[in-house]
């Protein structure tokens, strides 16, 4: 019996937002949690070291949780029973052999709403024993929601929600900015914009029969205000461009696997 369930390699954004999350659900204790980081001390009352193979040793899961640069340069130690890596770019393969852990690697994407329980996590769909999978799968539906995808799709599922919440922040004040220079303050502005993105993405969730292309259309009556908007958006080919980036992250994703 391992003294800790679960270990971290590097604490970082990901990885605070995942034990946040876990911790506000209850699915697991402080006292059950372990974390290495290059600096010295945690604030929130976390086991933390510096010693990388002291947490991969003692922990029954370990997450991969550091850069994908600095986990090809770092050498430890593991012996955790199943190694779940939030790393992009970075093949299970490569995980494997670098731990000496063929069979033991479960591949995930997760994003940085998880620290509210909102998160969207991809798992990889792997050979692994149920008990580890079952393990996986409770992480990260305490932070939210999962879905299954293959291995060979994540540099897609990177682009989409590992990096996502960016997007939608982006888009979230571009509508602020654009609220204030139309004549409003900051703060109303941003309950409307944020109130609105929220309501919007409910509508989405909750008409899942209805096409995206007609929930449009019906904000946009003829000779009316919505439609000068879209006209923009579509005179300026918005959408090209949301893909363009899309696809320049997914592109950055496959980068990384090739150790660039
Ligand atoms: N951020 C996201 O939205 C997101 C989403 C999905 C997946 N990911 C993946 O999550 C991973 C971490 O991303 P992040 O945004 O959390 O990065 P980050 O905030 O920069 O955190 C990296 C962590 O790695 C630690 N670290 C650096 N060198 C180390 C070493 N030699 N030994 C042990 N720990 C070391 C850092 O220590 P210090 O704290 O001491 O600096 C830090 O805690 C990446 O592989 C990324 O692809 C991120």
């Amino acid at each position: 019996m391992k003294k800790y369930k679960l270990g971290f390699i590097g604490y970082g954004n990901m990885a605070k937002a995942i034990v946040g999350g876990i911790l506000k659900s209850g699915f697991l204790d402080k006292s059950q949690i372990a974390v290495s980081r290059q600096s010295d001390g945690c604030a929130d009352g976390i086991f933390c070291t510096n010693d990388n193979s002291y947490v991969a040793t003692n922990c029954e899961y370990l997450v991969l949780a550091v850069k994908p640069q600095v986990f090809k340069q770092i050498d430890f130690v593991c012996s955790a029973d199943c190694i779940i890596s939030i790393m992009a770019g970075v093949d299970s393969n490569f995980i494997s052999e670098k731990l000496c852990a063929r069979g033991k690697v479960i591949r995930v994407m997760p994003n940085t709403p998880s620290q509210i329980g909102k998160g969207v996590t991809a798992i990889s769909e792997n050979g692994l024993g149920n008990e580890y999978n079952d393990f996986c799968k409770a992480v990260f539906k305490s932070v939210g929601e999962i879905c299954y995808i293959s291995e060979d799709k994540f540099d897609a599922v990177t682009c989409v929600s590992g990096s996502g919440p960016a997007y939608a922040y982006y888009f979230a004040k571009a509508m602020i900015d654009g609220g204030v220079s139309n004549g409003l303050d900051e703060n109303t502005s941003k309950t409307l914009a944020l109130d609105t993105i929220i309501g919007a993405c409910e509508m989405i969730k909750a008409n899942p029969q209805i096409p995206l292309k007609t929930l449009i259309s019906n904000v946009c009556s003829k000779g009316g205000t919505t439609i000068e908007a879209i006209n923009v958006f579509e005179n300026d080919a918005l959408d090209d461009t949301v893909i363009k980036a899309m696809t320049a992250c997914r592109k950055r994703s496959e980068e990384l696997r090739a150790g660039k």
